[in-house]
């Protein structure tokens, strides 16, 4: 007989665990108290994508047209259309999962779903029984205790998203990825942007070499930043906002706050504790199996509280569905040491494995290449060339412990070095992969080559 499995969530998580259960002869019903695709596709990954397009596209024919000779004239932006774009985008992606969630046979069901049992899911009075079921509940958004931030009209990223009319200026309470990617696409769109970070750099889990050129980027950009401040209080004001920081004698004002603070696993209130699971505050306890500790009950995604990205909900549903169908004995586990993280500001940022300090503070001794765009030809062509690549190695054998990124296609290019880390792949093997020319990619090779003292398109730092 077939095994039943109901997936409550049908985000990045839920929906691609919902499609791989069915591939495996499951049959699946998908729960989802909003829209299909979850945050990731409705107010996260692809809005936040649409606009940084219209945005580069708006900077590169400003600056960067008339520069290969092509001349545009009266070159402005309509919001509504920008708008309108995003939302025919999110649509389509919407329409286009819920379609391929069809032609796999899995019956999406629309309402809020509890478990009732560790095998009984009740969506709103309708009962269901399954072998397995799989939690994909997602995360919201997080706001601290700053006095102030309870006013109505402080925005998250899901305000943000559908902004009826630009602000004249922001503040932004967070240098972290949302933070720096909204940033990067209201700016472009002539608001007044100031970032508030409370850490010594902003993209706090990014490479800290990396995360000070973009915040240099941006500054020229003009992005104003406040690093090492923790914002202490916001208020209404006569034309907007003010926010009062712990390090500046001055108060700083605008006419709308977007609080990027991180944001907060979902697993609480959904019978999770009455059936037995572990959840610490809001955070659904599992294992590398994805296992909670109830057999047969299992979590995935944000709601889980750990990496928060839509990547990697997506591998932990086929970890959890192939851990579900799987006979005894040959469980899969969730691998987290060469998952990407791609940040789609203009400078793009790329990263996957070790920053150089990490390296360090796990005792490896390191060899660091870097090779910057300056000298790729490709990202002299498209005018990309403030950017780098910078590969950190253990010295022993030179393999690659981390790859980072900054300008160009980074956030493609992160691929080959995701690749390289899963391979165990050492510093000689990737700079003996022949790039094809003229890619930026081959910025990546010269990193390796830098890394052992031989780039061919740098001059000797000697
Ligand atoms: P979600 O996508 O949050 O989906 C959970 C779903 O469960 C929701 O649809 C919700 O309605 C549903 N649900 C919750 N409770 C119930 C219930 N009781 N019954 C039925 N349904 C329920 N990640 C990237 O990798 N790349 C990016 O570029 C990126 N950009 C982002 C930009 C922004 C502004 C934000 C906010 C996030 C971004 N992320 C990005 C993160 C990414 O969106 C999340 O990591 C991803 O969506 C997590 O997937 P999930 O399936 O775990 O949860
Ligand atoms: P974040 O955790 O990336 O950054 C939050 C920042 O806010 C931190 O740097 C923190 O130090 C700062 N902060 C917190 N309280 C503060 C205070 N009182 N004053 C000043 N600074 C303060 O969280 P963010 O940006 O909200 O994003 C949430 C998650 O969404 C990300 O961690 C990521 O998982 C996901 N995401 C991924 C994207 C991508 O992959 N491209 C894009 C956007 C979001």
């Amino acid at each position: 007989m077939k095994k039943r499995i109901v997936i409550i969530g049908g985000g990045p998580g839920g929906y691609v665990a919902a499609i791989r259960a069915a591939q495996m002869g499951a049959s699946v019903t998908l729960v989802e108290q909003r829209r299909t695709g979850g945050t990731c596709l409705n107010v996260g990954c692809m809005p936040t994508k649409v606009f940084l397009h219209a945005a580069e596209l708006y900077r590169s024919m400003q600056e960067e047209a008339s520069v290969n000779g092509i001349f545009a004239e009266d070159i402005r932006f309509d919001w509504s259309k920008v708008l309108a774009r995003k939302t025919e985008v999110v649509n389509h992606l919407v329409e286009g999962v819920e379609g391929l969630l069809q032609a796999n046979g899995v019956e999406q069901i629309s309402g809020r779903a509890r478990l009732t049992g560790p095998r009984a899911v009740d969506v709103e009075g309708r009962s269901l029984t399954a072998d397995s079921v799989i939690v994909a509940t997602g995360s919201a958004p997080a706001i601290p205790p700053v006095p102030g931030l309870d006013d109505e009209g402080i925005m998250t990223s899901d305000q943000a998203l559908s902004l009826p009319q630009l602000p004249q200026s922001l503040l932004i309470l967070g240098g972290g990825v949302i933070g720096v990617e909204l940033a990067s696409i209201f700016a472009t769109f002539g608001v007044a942007v100031t970032v508030v970070e409370m850490l010594p750099e902003i993209l706090p889990n990014v490479d800290a070499e990396i995360a000070g050129l973009l915040r240099s980027d941006l500054t020229e950009r003009g992005v104003k930043f406040y690093t090492g401040a923790k914002v202490k209080s916001v208020a209404r004001s006569s034309s907007g906002y003010e926010m009062e920081v712990d390090s500046l004698p001055e108060r700083l004002f605008a006419e709308k706050i977007l609080v990027a603070a991180g944001r907060r696993p979902c697993a609480s209130g959904l019978g999770l504790e009455e059936v037995g699971a572990e959840v610490v505050r809001g955070r659904l306890v599992v294992n590398p199996l994805m296992e909670t500790r109830v057999k047969g009950v299992y979590g995935i995604g944000d709601c889980t509280g750990g990496i928060m990205l839509a990547h990697v909900a997506s591998r932990e549903g086929e970890v959890a569905v192939e851990n579900i169908m799987a006979p005894e004995g040959c469980k899969v586990r969730m691998d987290y040491k060469t998952v990407p993280s791609a940040i789609y500001t203009k400078p793009a940022v790329a990263s996957v494995g070790l920053s150089e300090a990490d390296a360090l503070r796990q005792g490896h001794r390191v060899r660091v290449g870097r090779f910057p765009l300056a000298g790729n030809g490709k990202s002299v062509i498209t005018g990309d060339a403030s950017g780098m690549a910078k590969i950190v190695a253990d010295e022993r054998y030179g393999e690659i412990l981390g790859v980072h990124l900054i300008g160009g296609p980074a956030t493609d290019m992160i691929a080959e070095a995701g690749l390289a880390l899963r391979l165990e792949a050492t510093l000689d093997e990737v700079l003996t992969t022949i790039h094809a020319h003229p890619t930026v990619s081959e910025a990546v090779a010269e990193a390796a080559m830098a890394a052992l003292g031989r780039a061919i398109h740098f001059p000797p730092s000697n």
